[in-house]
Formats: structure tokens, C-alpha cells, sequence
């Protein structure tokens, strides 16, 4: 029971760093953490789920629910940086816990960021083939009707057949990056520095020429009417809203596995975290407004549907292919970030023993953790190919919201335990910051449908199964 929360000394792993910096080398700025954490951000969240999210839950009021959703991240991402910054080394949270709270608990936040980057490569990836089946069909190419979509489909709570076999275009860009990791291909500040501009100037485009094709009727009601059911339009629906479109701030915590490699980690890494974070609530804010400005909410619960309402304005049929592609662009690069996020938490995980040892393998030339890489391939291509975005999501987005709501306690506890440590950079308004943090999550959590608690329910407990049958057994801090 005492092995439980056995936990790593602080001391020993930053010695560690210190000594070798693990072979990483110290070379990001602010400026390449905001743009890593803005190529990391911006994805399906904004060009696909917001339709959705706007359709189904919140009508026009979806910019509100950006706002609180933005608050819950915003908060936490304060937290993430005490800790990126106390315990500047990769393998994030699941690190921080590791060294503050013991081993089963990091087990258990590790496990639910397995489950975060496994389901959120996923989602982006059915969210990239929206865009390419719209682009495709913009050039007249209309692939087998079989190959477009999961077999299930989930609409009004209830499983449906869609018709459709795989989603072959979502499982093809997860081959794909699989491939360009296993090759070595770093992401290299230049490549992820380009793809943003993309990304942000095809926001700033469909913002700047929409403006001029918002019919404000179409924000009437602004607050649509609840239906009588929880979580379906009125203020209840926001909620509901902003805790499926958090999905769209994911990727600021991914920053934080940077910090080994950030020049001064102290300084810069609360300051690419709070700046990216800003800059893209703020495009997400007049996006939402715009779009349902454009088109009716109702109308926008489909796969891609910042396209539809530009092949609706008449005038701005030549703005289609250029969002398409910045789109596909944009959403490639978040595909990438996550991916290898994904590895890296399987590696950490297994450098400790607490999955097969195999998984840390490291390719001796490419400097790439393959098994790794190819299981986190295989697993997203599956899922990908087989589950309807709207499910996806959502489970990712309870998993991270108690990843946040718990980053956000731990920051408290560990002010009290552990006062002596050293914190270069403390969230200000201690603890209030923090426990409003965990109040925007938790809030959004509990929004949630139930059947999306269940299968968190059930994801945890398959983990908790793994823990104790293989996990505690093989676990290095345990042997030593
Ligand atoms: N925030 C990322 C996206 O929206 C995950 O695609």
C-alpha cells in the first residue's frame, strides 16, 4: 500500500536534467513556444466541432461558451506553468505527479492522457477528412461512398449505421504522419512557423470577409431556447457548449512537454502558454460570431462547417479553396504535435516500468521512439477509422478537464506539503486562481452527457486493471 505513493525525488530528476539535459538541447524562445503553442491549438476544435457544438447545444450564445471554456484553460494553464516550470522536464503532468504525488496517482493521470492524445489524434484526424472529402468534391472528386465515414454514427444519443464502412481519409493521415515520425522528421520551428501563418491568416480572411455577410437575424435568439432537456440549448446548453468546445484550446499543454528543450523555461513557458492561449480565444471568439452570423446555427452540424457557410455567401466562393486547404494544413500539423505527444507519454510511462519496456525503445539513428510511434499509429488509425467525431471529442474533453481540475488541486497541495521547493515562476492569487480553475472544469465536466462519464468510468478502470496486474509489479521506483 505504501509503494502506492512512493514518489520520484524532485531533486535526483532535475540533477539529472541539469547534468545532460537528457541530450536535448535549450533553443526555444516565447516567440517559438507561442507559435509551437498556436500550431498546436488551432485544429478541428475551431474549423469543425464549433458547427456542432453551435447546432446542437449553444445556437449563436457558442462565443460565450468560448469565453468560459477559455477562463477553465486559461486557469489551468497558469497552474501548468508553475509546475512546467518547478519541474522543467518532458512527460508533463504525468512527470509532475509522479515526483509530487506518488506513483499510483501519476499512473492515473498518465492513463488519462493516454486517453486525451490517443482519442484527440483521433478526432482531428476524422475532422481533417471533413475538410479534404469538401475540398475533393470542390474539384469534382467524389471517393467510394463506403470509404467516407465510421460505421457508427451517434446522433440524439442513440448509436446509429451510417452506411459507410471506415473512415479511409482519416486513417490515411494517420499512416501518413506515422510515417513522417518514424522517419525522424523533427518538427522543426520553420515548417510549424509557416503552417501558422497559414492557419491564422485563413482565420483572419473568413473573419475579415464575412463580416460583410452577417444577417444579425441570424443571431436571433441569441440564447436559443432550452428544449427541456439538460444540456440542449439555453444556459444550460452554453455550458454543455463550452465543455465540448474545449476541445478547440487542447495542445497549450503539450507546450509544456517543451520544457526541456526552452531556453529559459522559468520565463518563457507561462508566457507562450498565457499569450497563445489568448491569441487563439480571441480567433476563436469572432469566428464563432461571424459564422453563426453567416448561417443559422441549425443548419451547421456538419464536417466542415466554416466551408459550407462560405460556399452559401455568393461573393466568397473564392476564399472556398484557400479555407479548405488552410484547414487540412492547419489541422496536419495538430495531427503531428499530437502524435508525437502520444509516444512521448507512452516512453515516459515505460522508461518507469510501468508499460512494457518495449515502448522505450529508441531507434538508435533517427533518435525516434518507434514501437512507440507505430502503436500510437495503429491505435489512432483504428479508432479513427471506426468512431464518429462527436463521440471522440467529447471523450477527450471529460478526460482533460479532470487532467486540468486535478493539475489545478495538486498546485494547491503542493504549496502546503511541499513550501520549500523551489518555484521560479507561482500563479498569482494563490488559491484562488487554481480553485476557480478546478471550479470552470469540474462545471464543464458535469455538463457532460452521462454516457460520456461512463465510458471515463470505464476507461479508468481498464487502467486500473493494467496498474495492478502488470504496472505495480514492473514498476523501477518499486525494484529500486
Ligand atoms: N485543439 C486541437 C484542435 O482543435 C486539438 O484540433
Amino acid at each position: 500500500m505504501k509503494h502506492l505513493f512512493k514518489r520520484k525525488n524532485i531533486d535526483d530528476i532535475l540533477r539529472e536534467v541539469d547534468d545532460t539535459n537528457g541530450g536535448l538541447k535549450r533553443t526555444l524562445s516565447a516567440t517559438n513556444l507561442v507559435a509551437l503553442g498556436i500550431g498546436a491549438i488551432i485544429g478541428t476544435g475551431i474549423f469543425v466541432i464549433t458547427g456542432q457544438a453551435a447546432a446542437q447545444y449553444a445556437g449563436p450564445a457558442l462565443t460565450v461558451s468560448f469565453i468560459i471554456s477559455a477562463l477553465g484553460c486559461v486557469f489551468a494553464g497558469l497552474c501548468y506553468a508553475e509546475f512546467a516550470a518547478m519541474i522543467p522536464v518532458s512527460g508533463s503532468v504525468y512527470s509532475y505527479s509522479y515526483a509530487t504525488m506518488g506513483e499510483f496517482l501519476a499512473w492515473f493521470i498518465g492513463w488519462d492522457l493516454v486517453l486525451e492524445y490517443l482519442f484527440a489524434c483521433s478526432t482531428v484526424a476524422v475532422g481533417w477528412s471533413g475538410y479534404m472529402q469538401s475540398l475533393l468534391e470542390g474539384w469534382g472528386v467524389h471517393l467510394p461512398h463506403n470509404l467516407l465515414q465510421s460505421a457508427f454514427g451517434h446522433e440524439n444519443g442513440e448509436w446509429i449505421l451510417t452506411g459507410s464502412l471506415v473512415n479511409f481519409p482519416a486513417m490515411f493521415i494517420v499512416a501518413v504522419i506515422t510515417a513522417l515520425l518514424l522517419g525522424g522528421v523533427r518538427q522543426s520551428a520553420r515548417v510549424n512557423n509557416v503552417i501558422v501563418v497559414i492557419k491564422v491568416c485563413v482565420i483572419l480572411l473568413f473573419v475579415g470577409f464575412g463580416l460583410s455577410y452577417i444577417d444579425t437575424s441570424n443571431w436571433a435568439p441569441y440564447v436559443p431556447a432550452n428544449t427541456g432537456a439538460f444540456g440542449h440549448f439555453g444556459w444550460s446548453g452554453v455550458l454543455r457548449g463550452a465543455a465540448v468546445v474545449f476541445f478547440a484550446y487542447l495542445g497549450f499543454d503539450a507546450l509544456s512537454t517543451a520544457a526541456q528543450e526552452t531556453r529559459c523555461p522559468q520565463k518563457d513557458m507561462p508566457k507562450g502558454i498565457l499569450i497563445s492561449l489568448i491569441i487563439c480565444a480571441l480567433l476563436y471568439v469572432a469566428v464563432t460570431a461571424v459564422l453563426t452570423g453567416i448561417i443559422s446555427y441549425k443548419e451547421l452540424n456538419v464536417d466542415a462547417p466554416i466551408a459550407l457557410a462560405i460556399d452559401r455567401s455568393a461573393g466568397l466562393a473564392w476564399l472556398s479553396p484557400l479555407i479548405k486547404l488552410g484547414a487540412i494544413a492547419g489541422i496536419s500539423s495538430v495531427i503531428l504535435v499530437m502524435m508525437m505527444g502520444q509516444s512521448r507519454i507512452y516512453y515516459a510511462i515505460s522508461k518507469d516500468g510501468l508499460l512494457p519496456g518495449l515502448f522505450s525503445k529508441v531507434h538508435k539513428k533517427r533518435g525516434v521512439p518507434q514501437n512507440a510511434t507505430v502503436f500510437a499509429g495503429i491505435a489512432t488509425g483504428v479508432i479513427a477509422g471506426t468512431l464518429p467525431l462527436n463521440v471522440l471529442s467529447e471523450l477527450v474533453s471529460i478526460g482533460t478537464l479532470m487532467a486540468f481540475a486535478i493539475v489545478c488541486i495538486s498546485v494547491v497541495v503542493l504549496r502546503r506539503t511541499q513550501p520549500q521547493l523551489r518555484r521560479p515562476f507561482k500563479v498569482p492569487l494563490m488559491p484562488f486562481l487554481p480553485l476557480l480553475g478546478a471550479f470552470f472544469c469540474i462545471l464543464q465536466m458535469v455538463s457532460l452527457p452521462w454516457n460520456t462519464w461512463l465510458r471515463l468510468i470505464l476507461w479508468t478502470l481498464l487502467g486500473f486493471v493494467i496498474y495492478f496486474t502488470y504496472s505495480r509489479r514492473h514498476s523501477h521506483l518499486r525494484k529500486k
